[in-house]
C-alpha cells in the first residue's frame, strides 16, 4: 500500500488526458480535405491559412469571407460552392489565433492586425488594385468595420471595397450579449488560463450549442470539426487572449459604427433573429436606426447567431439577391 499516490497519480494521468482530449483530436476527412485544398502565406512570420477557389468565368467579381469567433474559414463551406457559382474568385482566411493559422503565445491579439492580415492576403494574391465584396460573420464584421475605416481614409495598403455584407454579429456593444462562457474566459483573471486548459469538447459542444436554434444545432461530428479547428496548435490556450476584441468593440465603438454609418459603398445585413448573443429585436431596431441606408434580410424566426450553417440556402439566396441588386 506504500506510494498510494504514485499509483493513484499514473491512473490519474491518462483520464486527464482523456478528458483533455491529448492528444488533439483527428481532423475528419472533410475537415482534412478542407485543408489540403487550403493554403499558407505568410504574414510577418505567421503562417496564415486560406482558400482561394476560381470559379464562375463569366464573372470578374471577388468575394472575400471573413469569420466568427471561435471557428474558421470552415464556417463557410456549406455556402462555398453556391458562391463559386457566382463569383470569379472566392477567397476565405482563417484569422491569427484561429482554425489552421499560427496562434501564437503570448500576444495580444487585436482586429486591427486581422485586418492588416486581410490586406497581407490580398497582396500576396495581386488583388491590392481590384475591387472586392466582403462578406463577414461575428468576429470578421469588426474586422470588416476596420477595413471600411481603412478604405474611408484611404490608407495605404487599404482594401478597394465593391460592397459589404455583415451578419449575426456585435456591431454595437451596447446591444451584445456575451455568452456565459465569453464572458468568464474574457474576464476571469486568474481563472481564465484554467479555464482555457480544462475546456474539454464537452463544455465547448454545450457552450457553442446555445448560439443555434434549436432545429439547427451542428450534428456532434459537425462540433468535432470546430472543436478540431480550434485545438489545432493549441487555439483552446488564446481563446482568453482572442476575447479582447469585445473590449476593443468598445473602446473603438466610434470609429467602427462611425464608419458603418458613413459608407458610400452597398452595405447589408443578414439577420438570425434568435441569435441570443445580439438579440431580436432590440438589435435590428438600433441597427436599421444607425444605418438607415443598408438593407436587410431577416432569416426564419428559428435561425440563431450561425445563420451561414444554419440556413445556408437561405443565407445564399439573401447574399445572392443583396449582390446582384447593384
Ligand atoms: C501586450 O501588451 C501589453 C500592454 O501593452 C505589453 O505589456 C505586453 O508586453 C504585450 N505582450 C506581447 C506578447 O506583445
Ligand atoms: C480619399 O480620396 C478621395 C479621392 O481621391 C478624396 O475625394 C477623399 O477626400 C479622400 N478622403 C480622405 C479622408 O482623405
Amino acid at each position: 500500500m506504500k506510494e498510494w499516490w504514485i499509483q493513484v497519480g499514473l491512473l490519474g494521468i491518462p483520464l486527464l488526458a482523456v478528458y483533455l482530449h491529448i492528444p488533439p483530436p483527428q481532423l475528419s476527412p472533410e475537415l482534412h480535405s478542407w485543408k489540403a485544398s487550403g493554403r499558407f502565406f505568410t504574414y510577418k512570420d505567421r503562417n496564415i491559412f486560406y482558400q482561394d477557389s476560381w470559379g464562375a468565368v463569366g464573372s470578374s467579381e471577388i468575394v472575400v469571407l471573413l469569420h466568427g469567433f471561435p471557428t474558421s474559414s470552415y464556417d463557410w463551406c456549406k455556402i462555398w460552392e453556391g458562391l463559386t457559382q457566382r463569383f470569379h474568385r472566392v477567397i476565405a482566411l482563417d484569422f491569427l489565433g484561429f482554425g489552421f493559422s499560427d496562434k501564437p503565445r503570448p500576444h495580444n491579439y487585436s482586429i486591427f492586425e486581422q485586418a492588416s492580415i486581410v490586406e497581407g492576403l490580398l497582396g500576396h494574391l495581386g488583388l491590392q488594385n481590384q475591387r472586392i465584396n466582403l462578406l463577414s460573420h461575428d468576429y470578421g464584421d469588426t474586422v470588416a468595420q476596420e477595413l471600411l475605416y481603412r478604405y474611408k481614409h484611404n490608407r495605404t495598403g487599404r482594401v478597394l471595397i465593391n460592397s459589404l455584407c455583415l451578419s449575426n454579429g456585435g456591431i454595437f456593444p451596447e446591444t451584445h450579449h456575451p455568452t456565459l462562457l465569453q464572458k468568464l474566459l474574457k474576464d476571469g483573471g486568474l481563472i481564465s488560463p484554467i479555464l482555457t486548459r480544462l475546456m474539454n469538447f464537452f463544455f465547448f459542444a454545450r457552450g457553442l450549442a446555445v448560439v443555434f436554434g434549436p432545429y439547427t444545432r451542428p450534428s456532434e461530428a459537425e462540433m468535432w470539426d470546430m472543436w478540431a479547428g480550434i485545438r489545432t496548435n493549441d487555439g483552446n490556450l488564446v481563446i482568453d487572449s482572442l476575447l479582447e476584441y469585445i473590449n476593443q468593440r468598445k473602446k473603438h465603438r466610434d470609429r467602427w459604427v462611425g464608419a458603418l454609418a458613413s459608407m458610400a459603398v452597398p452595405l447589408h445585413f443578414i439577420y438570425g433573429p434568435l441569435d441570443p448573443v445580439n438579440p431580436h429585436p432590440e438589435f435590428m431596431n438600433l441597427y436599421r436606426k444607425m444605418l438607415p441606408q443598408s438593407t436587410v434580410s431577416i432569416l426564419d424566426d428559428h435561425i440563431s447567431h450561425y445563420p451561414q450553417l444554419e440556413d445556408p440556402m437561405g443565407f445564399l439566396n439573401a447574399y445572392l439577391n443583396f449582390i446582384n441588386s447593384f
